[in-house]
């Protein structure tokens, strides 16, 4: 049965369908922040790596993920997203909704070397994150193909001198740590070599064990065990002490060559304008990850760094990218060849 509505009564109806919607937007105005308080997270969390499956950022991904989806009760998903050094996953992340579904970690070269090398970068490493805390320390080594005909730093830094123009660096693309680093091993022997881009360490350490490439700077989780196993050679350690995982593997400044001092960090950010409600809960589940003896065993045998409590704050974390900056920029611009 069809109800005629003269003009009084629609514009009644009207008036009550407006303050009916009213109502409705004011609740959800008002209950967004306190649903997101105490109910975050309801449903899966994307974690964006920005390099290939198999490499050192995802390794760590995967290690810190696996007890913080257990901390806040639902899945956390890796997902790859690779290109432009970590700067597309950069962007991607910082174009995210804010609300804590979808994370990135990010790392020395995305969130520090990539200000330096991509003078249009999308983002600002400092300003368009919320920081939720650092999860791993990363030493980065200097290594070579097993076959690579130098038996310590000193000959291998003589023949790329001697060869540079025949040998051939791999790296995971622009604004990696692989690249930041290498450019800093490069510009302090002098030498410009061939380099081959891969879109992660995890492909290139491929096909640095199959001898397609000559050497590549990387960090230590996914240094160990091919070292170990005698399928690459590692030269020397970037840090002021040999790394624990790797005792055998002298620092730079025994080897001698003390200017490469390289060492990245991993780190977890969300989009800026995240709630801080849910940047306590993600910091809270990053810091019980890292006290978890598996998961600490895990990142330790690995050779990671493990940030004690301080060291581990949103605060510290934003200082930490702004020091980073600060400190990589120079060194990109000093080591780059366009300057
Ligand atoms: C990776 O996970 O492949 C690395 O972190 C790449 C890099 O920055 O060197």
């Amino acid at each position: 049965m069809r109800h005629k509505l003269n003009g009084g009564s629609l514009r009644t109806r009207l008036q009550q369908l407006a303050r009916g919607m009213c109502g409705l937007l004011t609740l959800g105005v008002m209950t967004t922040p306190a649903l997101a308080q105490t109910d975050y997270p309801t449903r899966t969390i994307t974690l964006i790596v920005p390099f290939a499956a198999g490499g050192p950022t995802d390794v760590v991904a995967r290690i810190v993920a696996n007890h913080m989806s257990r901390t806040l009760g639902q899945q956390i998903v890796i997902e790859n997203v690779v290109g432009s050094g970590g700067t597309t996953a950069g962007t991607r992340a910082m174009r995210s909704p804010p609300d804590g579904y979808t994370i990135m970690m990010g790392h020395m070269g995305t969130h520090a070397a990539a200000v330096a090398l991509y003078p249009n970068l999308a983002y600002n490493p400092s300003s368009d994150f919320e920081p939720i805390g650092m999860a791993a320390g990363m030493p980065v080594f200097i290594l070579a193909r097993k076959d690579f005909p130098a038996k310590d730093l000193k000959e291998f830094v003589s023949y790329l001198r001697d060869n540079g123009s025949k040998v051939n660096m791999a790296h995971a693309g622009v604004g990696s740590v692989a690249f930041a680093t290498c450019l800093l091993l490069n510009s302090s022997i002098g030498m410009r070599p061939a380099m081959t881009p891969f879109q992660g360490t995890g492909p290139a350490m491929n096909a640095l064990v199959a001898g397609r490439v000559d050497y590549m700077c990387d960090q230590v989780v996914t240094v160990v065990a091919p070292v170990k196993a005698g399928t690459i050679r590692a030269y020397a350690v970037g840090t002021a002490k040999r790394n624990p995982a790797l005792p055998d593997v002298p620092t730079s400044i025994e080897a001698g060559l003390p200017e490469f001092q390289a060492s990245a960090w991993n780190a977890l950010f969300a989009p800026k304008g995240t709630p801080q409600s849910i940047i306590v809960k993600l910091n809270a589940a990053l810091g019980l990850a890292l006290d978890d003896k598996d998961t600490r065993k895990q990142l330790l045998d690995l050779g990671g760094d493990i940030p004690n409590a301080d060291g581990r704050t949103p605060q510290a974390l934003a200082a930490l990218v702004k020091s980073e900056i600060a400190k990589w920029t120079p060194i990109i611009r000093s080591a780059s060849p366009a300057h």
